[in-house]
């Protein structure tokens, strides 16, 4: 589906099922699609959307400067423009997490509850910020197709590359499959690169939050979702073993009851 907005453009989007709306947001350098099995367990019993991010499928790239805020207002608009008044649970992966966090400081009231996962509220360091500028640069002069190949080794876990061949392949195809350009991959490499410092906004988040990290995610480790779970107040942390970044890819059926027990819950 998409939708027309004023100062966003189109945003494509996902939606399914009636209720409560619960909302994904995905990581980088992925699509909506990486939310299929979630999408499919929860549209039983709710109303779930997964909107694309800027740049990828439908959804405009950037006109301004490339930022999270802007994915976190464009969200506002969508919900906006869907008439829904009601809250919403926001689930957010890596990039998705940056957004959500962005929205959560933004739209307060707009927030029933949080679900973090494999993302952090720092900032790059400047090793990180030094080996975004060379993904920036390898992004500007390659084609997707090879600057996925980049960054697959580092967004799986160990485990998934030694002992699920399969999977590794499926997340291959499902990258390769992202429609998103070259410039659109830029833009939002620039958007990740220039992120605030979420930190000092944590202990301001007053809904329920999960939190929850693969055991092996080097991007986003363990020790950030322990310092998300830290500051933030009523926040839970679960770590999900054998996996890495993508943990709801990885390990789908650990990642599913967790969230699903604390959607319940709530
Ligand atoms: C993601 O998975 O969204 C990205 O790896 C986030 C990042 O590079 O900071």
């Amino acid at each position: 589906m998409k939708r027309q907005l004023e100062d966003a453009g189109e945003i494509e989007y996902d939606k399914r099922g009636k209720g409560t709306p619960v909302v994904f947001l995905h990581a980088f350098p992925l699509s909506n699609a990486m939310w299929h099995a979630q999408i499919e367990l929860l549209a039983k019993e709710f109303k779930v959307i997964a909107p694309n991010a800027r740049g990828v499928g439908g959804t405009s790239p950037f006109s301004g400067a490339p930022s999270v805020e802007q994915m976190a207002h464009d969200l506002a608009l969508l919900l906006g423009d869907m008439n829904l008044a009601q809250p919403v649970i926001l689930c957010g992966l890596s990039m998705g997490g940056y957004v959500a966090l962005a929205f959560a400081r933004m739209y307060p009231q707009r927030l029933s509850a949080l679900i973090l996962s494999d993302t952090q509220a720092a900032p790059d360091s400047p090793e990180a910020r030094d080996k975004r500028e060379e993904n920036i640069e390898f992004a500007r002069t390659h084609e997707p197709s090879e600057f996925f190949e980049r960054m697959l080794p580092d967004l799986l876990g160990e485990t998934t590359h030694t002992t699920r061949r399969a999977l590794v392949e499926k997340v291959r195809q499902m990258m390769q499959d992202t429609p998103v350009s070259s410039a659109a991959l830029v833009q939002l490499l620039e958007a990740l690169r220039d992120r605030p410092d979420a930190t000092p906004h944590l202990e301001k988040i007053k809904v329920p939050t999960l939190v929850m990290v693969g055991y092996e995610d080097t991007i986003t480790p363990p020790q950030s979702g322990h310092l998300l779970a830290h500051y933030i107040p009523n926040a839970q942390i679960q770590l999900i073993p054998q996996a890495g970044h993508l943990t709801n890819l990885e390990r789908p059926q650990e990642f599913n009851r967790r969230l699903q027990a604390f959607i319940r819950a709530l």
